[in-house]
């Protein structure tokens, strides 16, 4: 997509909530995001709010991941002091969804240092994982890497599905085995019973049972 229709898009989505506040919205960045500009540099776009003053009130950068652009990197959130603790950034977070849905970025990532609690804070509010922290070697502060998943998988439905079959599938088989067992042992008793005769009727049907069980297991192909 080219930056002027992803303003373009902001501005349809949330063109209530710019109006309201009185501010504009410029993207400008790569020619296609996401896409990797020349010289292997990885392309990303800038979205900066204005005031009907010109003042720049707030802004944010997005990169596509190096060889994944399923994956897209927020970065340089700033709101300015004037207009801070007033719901932009939570609200920007909108526009950043509508700009990951526009590209196919089913994932956002970002980093913060840990000592930033207000964009910790934010990052919180507005459902980010914090994923993993580490000491940065070039700088030697501690640093939140967070993620907000926006296409959750589907993959797990079937494969939990498939579990649940196959541990039902072992029951059932080990029910099947246990009635096996009852009439093997009611067989072994004959000769040692008064009445070896309603023996022999409650294997049949025991038996009987254990087969109906195995053709359902088997969906009627025994
Ligand atoms: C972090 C920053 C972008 C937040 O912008 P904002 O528009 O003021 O944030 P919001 O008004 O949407 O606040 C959202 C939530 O963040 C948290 N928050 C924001 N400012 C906070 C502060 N000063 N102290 C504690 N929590 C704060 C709160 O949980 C708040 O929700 P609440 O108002 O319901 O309590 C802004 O403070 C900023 O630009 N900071 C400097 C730049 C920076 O650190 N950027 C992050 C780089 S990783």
């Amino acid at each position: 997509m080219k930056p002027s229709e992803l303003q373009h898009k902001i501005k349809s989505e949330h063109g209530r909530w710019l109006c309201n506040n009185e501010f504009s919205v410029k993207v400008t960045g790569a020619k296609h995001f996401p896409q990797r500009s020349m010289f292997g540099r990885v392309a990303e776009i800038k979205v900066v709010i204005r005031d009907r003053t010109g003042i720049e009130a707030a802004h944010f950068k997005m990169a596509a991941m190096p060889n994944c652009y399923s994956a897209l990197i927020s970065g340089d959130n700033w709101v300015n002091p004037l207009y801070r603790r007033k719901g932009i950034a939570t609200y920007l977070h909108k526009f950043k969804k509508t700009i990951a849905e526009a590209s196919r970025a089913g994932i956002m990532i970002c980093t913060t240092v840990y000592f930033n609690d207000p964009q910790r804070a934010l990052l919180k509010k507005t459902g980010w994982a914090n994923l993993a922290d580490f000491t940065s070697p070039i700088t030697h502060k501690v640093l939140c890497v967070y993620t907000k998943v926006l296409a959750p998988s589907h993959q797990k439905g079937p494969e939990d599905e498939v579990a649940r079959l196959r541990q039902e599938h072992v029951h059932s088989t080990l029910a099947i085995y246990h009635r096996f067992a009852q009439v093997q042992w009611a067989l072994k008793s004959i000769k040692s019973v008064k009445d070896p005769l309603s023996l022999v009727r409650s294997a049949q049907a025991l038996l009987a049972d254990a087969m109906k069980d195995l053709r359902s297991i088997t969906k009627g192909e025994l």
